[in-house]
């Protein structure tokens, strides 16, 4: 028996649905500006360049007709040959959006790659390596990169010493086995249906500290694999971030000099 293609078994959960108030642009962050278009539209595009899934699910800002016009015109572009695009309505945090879309997903669907629009530059590699991890065994696999920072933890100071300063360090994370994650982030979908239902029923399924899937699926036990992703796969967070990211577009060299 031959393995199922991951692209005929897959689906994209692009979460679109935050606010943007980092960014500080004064409107949904994926409806922010990039290179003549929005944010929305090249995370949109290199999800379908990267012809790994079959269906795109988009969560947007509830009662968001911008965005929902932007993901029709995608759609149109795809023509009928493209992925199937729906588009839910998200919810108040991260975490609730990733679930509105997860209910979109189609029946027979194996695996689900869960992507930040704000990652607006992800290259295809990184999303094959993703798909192939998953087509390899995988039950959860995330991309990540090497941390160049020292992380210290903290605390706030008290009493005298937050006369000095605001917080007090309480120790060194060790920097070789720190990683900093991004998306997409793989999964066999009945593994994260379950990690995120397991979540919601200890009542922390919609808690803001819910910051990526792979949280969910670490606390069901089940091994998450690492691969590796790119400097061009930034969250666009801050203005810094769209900078880089306008950089990244138009630069002379354009994006071929930033590899890994
Ligand atoms: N997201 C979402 N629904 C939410 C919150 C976030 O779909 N309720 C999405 C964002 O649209 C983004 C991704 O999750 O693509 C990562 O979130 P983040 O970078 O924090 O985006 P925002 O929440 O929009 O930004 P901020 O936290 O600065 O308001
Ligand atoms: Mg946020």
């Amino acid at each position: 028996m031959s393995t199922p293609s991951p692209a005929g078994a897959t689906a994209v959960v692009v979460v679109a649905a935050g606010s943007g108030q980092r960014l500080g642009y004064g409107m949904p962050k994926a409806r922010v500006p990039l290179g003549g278009e929005t944010i929305l539209t090249h995370a949109l595009r290199g999800v379908a360049a990267a012809g790994i899934a079959r269906q795109v699910c988009v969560a947007v800002p509830e009662g968001d007709s911008e965005l929902r016009a932007l993901c029709e015109e995608f759609a149109a572009e795809n023509g009928p040959d493209g992925p199937l695009l729906s588009v839910v309505d998200g919810g108040a945090t991260r975490s609730e959006s990733v679930r509105a879309a997860l209910e979109a997903v189609l029946e027979g669907t194996r695996w689900v790659l869960v992507h930040d629009a704000a990652r607006a530059l992800t290259p295809d590699r990184v999303f094959h390596r993703v798909a192939d991890a998953l087509a390899a065994g995988a039950k959860a696999v995330i991309p990540a990169m090497p941390v160049v920072d020292t992380v210290k933890t903290v605390v706030a100071s008290e009493g005298g010493d937050a006369e000095i300063a605001p917080e007090l360090v309480t120790g060194t994370a060790p920097r070789e086995e720190l990683r900093a994650v991004q998306t997409p982030q793989g999964f066999d979908l009945e593994t994260l249906l379950q990690a995120h239902d397991s979540a919601a029923s200890s009542g922390d399924g919609h808690a803001a500290a819910i910051t990526d899937d792979a949280m969910l699926v670490e606390l069901l036990g089940t091994p998450v694999h690492v691969v590796k992703g790119a400097s061009q796969s930034l969250k666009i967070t801050t203005p810094l971030d769209l900078i880089i990211a306008e950089g990244l577009l138009e630069g002379p060299l354009g994006m071929r000099w930033v590899e890994g």
